[in-house]
């Protein structure tokens, strides 16, 4: 049956011009008019049958008839007659909704095989009959699981559907400028998701900005502060450890080789050395053999980094025969190390960086990676019952130096995964970037933390699909995020965007039958979003509703809170905390 059942009476107005793909109504009706905004939807009777276009309103004029104009202006003492007016909507069509395409039954297309004739009735597309429309574009099945962030702005009685299969498929970008509700969204989202019982999402949480979230769907992950250090708490505890070993030959040159040194070439290939050495100690036992055998720098084994130290400072001091019997020269790497390993020895020491190289006992045993792995990528039926499926892991007391190594590194972690996963066993997931601009930027300087995290992104992007992994893009900056990535999400949510830089980004992202669509976007209210992509066959305008569990919001009533009678301080503690660097309790 056809989702349209429309009754002459209902019609708004009828055709009086038709151009290719704009088409003027006429509109008697005054009331009807007033119903009618731009950017609303309507529905046109089709010259075939079983068809129906669709269009949406790009302008309402109201003007005098051109018939009363040439009669003049009526001279005093005349009658004035009620003037007669032309009220013109005019509409862009946008494709044709088939009753029955084979099988199929109500199928959009974004295609115009035929136009309206004059005289053919136009219909307003509102209420439930928006909903089963929505249904439809976004080929969300009637009785399946939906995936709704919240109802139109023009029509709150419609909700607002979109497929959740081709949200994560080809990712996704969350954009607006602070404050416009992006956190919120996120966490709608996450709501969404967490009904699922085979959930599984990995949110990275820049600020710890998500840990009111809660439920049995939601497990939350801290990556270590300074504070941990001394408790030896771990991942049971929700507290997560990246010790050292984890990082892949780039990262660690990024993290201990300074390229403006003259020395970096011998310094990235003696460290290469020493790591492979001890990576290789650790699997001299031999259970380890066939790891051994197709062993390289980036494979994932606990070494000790304090053999790698001793064997470093060996070589910078060492002394060889010299070319006369007795005599004795200095080595080849004599001196050219000692800035590696000085920087090796403060990050060491860095309590920061605790979480690295401070790593509790059990952390650096071949096991662990095996026990980590799997709270961080199976859904929530594999997890062991008492943990979730959506793990929200809080970046809030990683040091932002480090911070595109990090969040890059738990990336890698879960794409690597996913490709030496069979894919028959492969589960999907979805990874969410908050605040992606600081880790994920546009411009990275060469062999930079910043260049090895938006390699590893590039990545995911690109190929992400084919292992089954959604990438959601989260930014304030959509113009600091980098181009590659961006240009892979093929869903836009678009929240209020002030800065033109940005909005210049989005723009382009948008279809270009779309173009007058990104005028919006500044205009957007706060909770407002233009969904556009493979999830939503039409732009749509969306009002997201409440999220269940709300993020910590990071907007302070400033003129309220001077104005209260309670007076609030804790300097006291904020200096402990800071020199602690943990917020802790
Ligand atoms: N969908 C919404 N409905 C109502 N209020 C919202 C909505 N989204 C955001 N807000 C309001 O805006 C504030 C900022 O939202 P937030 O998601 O933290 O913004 P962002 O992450 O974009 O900086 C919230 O604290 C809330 O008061
Ligand atoms: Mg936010």
């Amino acid at each position: 049956m056809s989702i349209f059942s429309f009754k002459d009476a209902d019609a708004l107005g009828s055709v009086i011009s038709v151009d290719t793909a704009a088409v003027i109504i006429r509109v008697d009706d005054l009331d009807c008019l007033k119903r009618l905004q731009v950017n609303r939807l309507v529905v046109l009777q089709s010259s075939k049958a079983g068809q129906h276009l669709i269009g949406v309103v790009v302008k309402i004029t109201r003007k005098p008839d051109d018939r009363a104009i040439a009669a003049g202006v009526p001279e005093d003492g005349d009658e004035i007659a009620e003037p007669n007016e032309n009220n013109l909507v005019r509409i862009t069509l946008i494709g044709t909704l088939l009753d029955k395409v084979g099988e199929a039954k109500n199928v959009f297309r974004r295609t115009l095989e035929t136009v309206p004739e004059i005289e053919a009735n136009c219909f307003s597309l509102e209420g439930e009959t928006l909903t089963s429309f929505m249904q439809v574009i976004s080929n969300v099945e009637i009785d399946g699981p939906k995936l709704s962030l919240g109802t139109f702005t023009l029509d709150d009685d419609a909700v607002a559907y979109l497929n959740g299969n081709k949200l994560f498929q080809r990712h996704a970008v969350i954009v607006g400028s602070t404050g416009s509700g992006k956190s919120w969204t996120t966490a709608r989202l996450l709501d969404q998701i967490a009904a699922l019982p085979q959930a599984n999402t990995v949110l990275f949480d820049i600020h710890g900005e998500y840990r009111p979230l809660k439920g049995d769907a939601f497990q939350h992950f801290r990556i270590a502060g300074p504070a941990d250090i001394e408790k030896q708490t771990g991942i049971d505890d929700g507290v997560l450890h990246l010790p050292y070993w984890l990082l892949g030959y780039e990262a660690l040159v990024a993290m201990f080789v300074d390229r403006s040194d003259q020395n970096a070439p011998n310094q990235s290939m003696v460290m290469t050395r020493a790591i492979t050495e001890a990576k290789q100690a650790t699997l001299g036992d031999p259970q380890y053999k066939e790891i051994l055998d197709n062993f390289t720098i980036d494979s994932p084994v606990p070494f000790a980094i304090d053999a790698v130290l001793a064997n470093l400072n060996e070589l910078n001091t060492q002394m060889v025969p010299g070319a006369r019997s007795g005599s004795e020269k200095q080595g080849d790497y004599h001196g050219k190390l000692s800035r590696l390993i000085s920087r090796l020895e403060a990050k060491r020491a860095d309590r920061r960086l605790a979480f690295l190289f401070q790593p509790p006992a059990p952390c650096m045993e071949m096991g662990w990676l095996e026990n980590m792995v799997h709270r961080l990528v199976a859904g929530r039926g594999a997890q062991d019952g008492k943990t979730g499926g959506i793990k929200v892991v809080d970046f809030s007391e990683v040091p932002s130096d480090v911070l595109p190594l990090m969040v890059s590194l738990l990336a890698q972690i879960i794409f690597s995964t996913a490709i030496w996963t069979k894919s028959a066993q492969r589960h999907p997931i979805a990874i969410l970037c908050d605040e992606a601009h600081l880790y994920i930027p546009e411009r990275a300087q060469a062999d930079s933390g910043d260049s090895v995290a938006v390699e590893i992104f590039e990545r995911i992007a690109k190929e992400g699909r084919k292992y089954g992994i959604g990438l959601v893009v989260i930014s304030q900056r959509p113009s600091e995020v980098n181009r590659t990535v961006l240009s892979q999400c093929n869903n836009v949510i678009a929240m209020r965007l002030t800065n033109g830089d940005d909005q210049s980004v989005i723009k382009r992202l948008l279809p270009d039958s779309l173009g007058s669509f990104g005028e919006l976007l500044p205009v957007l209210d706060v909770g407002e979003a233009l969904v556009v992509g493979d999830a939503s066959l039409l732009p749509t305008r969306i009002r997201i509703a409440e999220p269940e569990s709300k993020p910590d919001s990071q907007t302070v009533a400033f003129w309220d809170e001077w104005n209260s009678q309670d007076a609030k301080s804790d300097t006291a503690n904020a200096i402990k905390s800071w020199r602690r660097q943990s917020a802790g309790d």
